[in-house]
């Protein structure tokens, strides 16, 4: 029956293969704002950020051409810690092109251009560089992310080089398979857009503004109008342009109206970029054939090379699309050495064009923290009233270049998840009380929170933390017992709890590389170097002394059931030896009584087992 509906639903999807998809999701925020947005020319709304806490809404001093023209923005000085994120929640999954524009404060104190770091879903995607506020298409980060959970988190993170200033936040869903580029694409790789220009155009424009379609993520694409030789020229024209709008990246037809085409007198291109080294690429180069002069296949004939290697041979832009002012789009991932990207048209007949270059950079997508630790990292950062200088925002151990201070990180390949080995909150201040969650941090292996004004008692579930090594709760104002949870913790796998070494375990120094200091706290009792324990005890201790007690009676009683039948033995052997010897008559009086009274019992237990003793 589902197989059968499952079928129908194929046949029909197959059969309506243009049927109308619904609007992609698109949230789009703009930092700082008090009220909600609306921009020309294509009236895009903006939501106001005014419910978001971290950081200072301020005004933002417009930068260039290509911003979009929003008026406010939010900064976070260093006292709002390193690290500060936007989480937007209620994503629907699916793939999208999450974009970020930078801002400068509108204020004489800020003059200076904030360098810092931008991260999304806890990868980071971004270093801004010196000179970025003048220089179009630096003032934004932009990435293809796949969203899996529901949410996006996008994190700016302080270098110390200024305040990190930003206007907004785009979220905008495009095709599942939007620029799928073959073997690796897919979750675990985001593509950082790294250069997208339309060649041969004057002027820098969104999909927006060329009224593009929806689902091709709103992209903007940089004018150029030479690549700096000197002799290459501009073709343009308006012609409709066939198999733009294709899926799954919808180009805007544009795009493809101007071109970059060599003379001939210099009939090859060449554009030159520069790129980190070390890096995979993307690289997208987009043509049509839109010189009037050229109409038939082998009119344009030329080779496409990356760095000096021939990327695509005998390339032909009739012959490959089928028709003059028809779009055809090649893609091609390498590796890059050097720290320039080189792409250039070798023609073998006529001259080289080209109408639009998109590169991308691959960035492998980080792996996360394991959930329930980030959750009780943010249970420990409220009870222990973390300041806003630690910041403790995003994803702990991810960037991996930006970790939360005092948290230390461990990658497990098994999983594939983050976990935290390691808290490191010594003389920080912090005040508050150790919330009984610290235990879900269940792989610490040192705990350092010596040196703070933390209050209440020593939870009983640290004990929990099996591979706990180091607690070093010193100098602090813990009170009440420690618990008794903590002698388990290394007794569990290799001590022996009857030994009686667990007492000095709490209060010595080492025990099976496991060290507790607990010294510097006026309220903690009970055990070596620390005050006794007043009348106050735990349920555990109360069973403890209830179980001491009737051990200790026990004993006794079977002391005295000892003592009085090695007595009696005692008695009977005197009784025999009087018999046979009278010389010992001369025993008191209370003796012989006594000798006397178990006389009879004596003869007849004997009697009982047969007369072989008294014969
Ligand atoms: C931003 O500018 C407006 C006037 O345009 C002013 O009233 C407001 O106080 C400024 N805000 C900040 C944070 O400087
Ligand atoms: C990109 O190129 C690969 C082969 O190199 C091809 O499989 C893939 O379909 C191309 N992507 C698009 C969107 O055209
Ligand atoms: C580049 O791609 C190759 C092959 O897919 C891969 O082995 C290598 O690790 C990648 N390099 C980087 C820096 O991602
Ligand atoms: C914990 O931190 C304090 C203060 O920084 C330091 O003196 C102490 O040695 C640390 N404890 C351990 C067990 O490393
Ligand atoms: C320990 O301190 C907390 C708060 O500081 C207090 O509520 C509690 O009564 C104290 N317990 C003992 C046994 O002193
Ligand atoms: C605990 O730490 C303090 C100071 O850091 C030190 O003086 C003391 O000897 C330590 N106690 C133990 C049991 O190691």
């Amino acid at each position: 029956m589902s197989k059968l509906v499952l079928l129908l639903l194929t046949l029909f999807s197959t059969l309506h293969p243009s049927s109308p998809r619904p609007e992609p999701f698109a949230m789009r925020i703009s930092c700082g704002a008090r009220l909600n947005v609306h921009t020309p020319p294509t009236n895009t709304l903006w939501y106001k950020d005014f419910g978001y806490t971290g950081g200072r809404p301020g005004n933002a001093s417009l930068i260039n051409n290509i911003v979009p023209p929003l008026k406010t923005l939010r900064y976070f000085t260093l006292s709002d810690g390193p690290e500060n994120c936007y989480n937007i929640k209620r994503v629907p999954n699916g793939h999208y092109s999450v974009r970020i524009f930078f801002g400068l404060v509108a204020d004489p104190n800020f003059e200076s251009e904030p360098l810092f770091d931008v991260s999304i879903e806890g990868t980071q995607i971004y270093s801004l560089e010196s000179g970025w506020s003048t220089t179009e298409d630096q003032s934004f980060a932009e990435a293809l992310v796949f969203v899996p959970d529901g949410t996006v988190s996008s994190c700016v993170h302080s270098t110390g080089h200024g305040d990190p200033a930003i206007l907004s936040i785009e979220i905008l869903q495009v095709d599942d398979k939007a620029y799928y580029y073959g073997p690796g694409w897919g979750q675990g790789t985001i593509l950082r857009t790294a250069k997208r220009l339309n060649c041969g155009s004057g002027l820098a424009k969104f999909d927006a503004d060329y009224d593009g379609h929806h689902w091709g993520g709103d992209r903007f694409w940089q004018k150029v109008t030479s690549f700096g030789q000197g002799s290459d020229k501009i073709r343009s024209n308006q012609n409709s342009i066939r198999k733009a709008y294709s899926s799954p990246n919808f180009y805007p037809k544009e795009i493809y109206q101007t071109a970059i085409i060599g003379t001939d007198g210099q009939p090859d291109l060449s554009y030159s970029m520069d790129v980190e080294p070390n890096r995979n690429y993307s690289i997208w180069l987009h043509f049509a054939e839109i010189d009037a002069g050229i109409t038939n296949v082998g009119q344009r004939v030329f080779d496409i090379l990356i760095n000096g290697d021939i990327a695509f041979k005998d390339v032909d832009i009739i012959g490959m699309s089928g028709d003059t002012y028809t779009a055809i789009v090649l893609n091609k991932t390498v590796a890059i050495n050097g720290r320039t990207l080189t792409i250039t048209m070798n023609p073998t007949k006529g001259s080289a064009i080209i109408n639009a270059i998109e590169v991308f950079e691959l960035i492998s997508a980080e792996s996360k923290t394991l959930t329930e630790e980030v959750g009780a990292l943010q249970k420990l950062k409220n009870a222990l009233g973390l300041p806003l200088r630690f910041g403790w925002n995003g994803d702990p151990c991810v960037p991996q270049q930006h970790p939360w201070s005092g948290v230390d990180c461990q990658f497990d390949r098994i999983s594939a998840k983050w976990f935290i080995d390691g808290l490191g909150l010594d003389n920080q201040g912090l005040r508050g009380f150790l919330p009984s969650d610290i235990a879900k941090l269940r792989h610490l292996q040192s705990i350092n929170l010596s040196g703070n004004s933390i209050r209440g008692t020593i939870p009983s579930s640290l004990g929990a933390i099996t591979r706990l090594e180091v607690l070093d709760l010193s100098f602090n104002f813990f009170n009440d017992t420690i618990p008794e949870s903590l002698g388990m913790l290394t007794s569990l796998r290799r001590f022996n709890f009857l030994s009686g070494r667990v007492p000095a375990a709490l209060g010595g120094r080492l025990l099976h590389r496991a060290s507790f200091n607990f010294t510097g706290n006026a309220g903690l009792c009970g055990i070596p170097g620390l005050p006794t324990c007043g009348p106050h005890l735990s349920t555990g201790a109360k069973i403890g002394i209830a179980f001491g007690v009737f051990v200790a009676f026990i004993l006794l009683l079977v002391c005295s059931m000892c003592w009085w039948k090695r007595r009696q033995n005692i008695l009977r052997a005197q009784r025999i030896a009087a018999r046979d010897a009278p010389y010992a008559k001369a025993r008191t009086q209370f003796v012989r009584d006594v000798r006397l009274t178990r006389h009879h019992e004596l003869v007849r237990s004997v009697s009982e087992n047969g007369p072989s003793l008294l014969s």
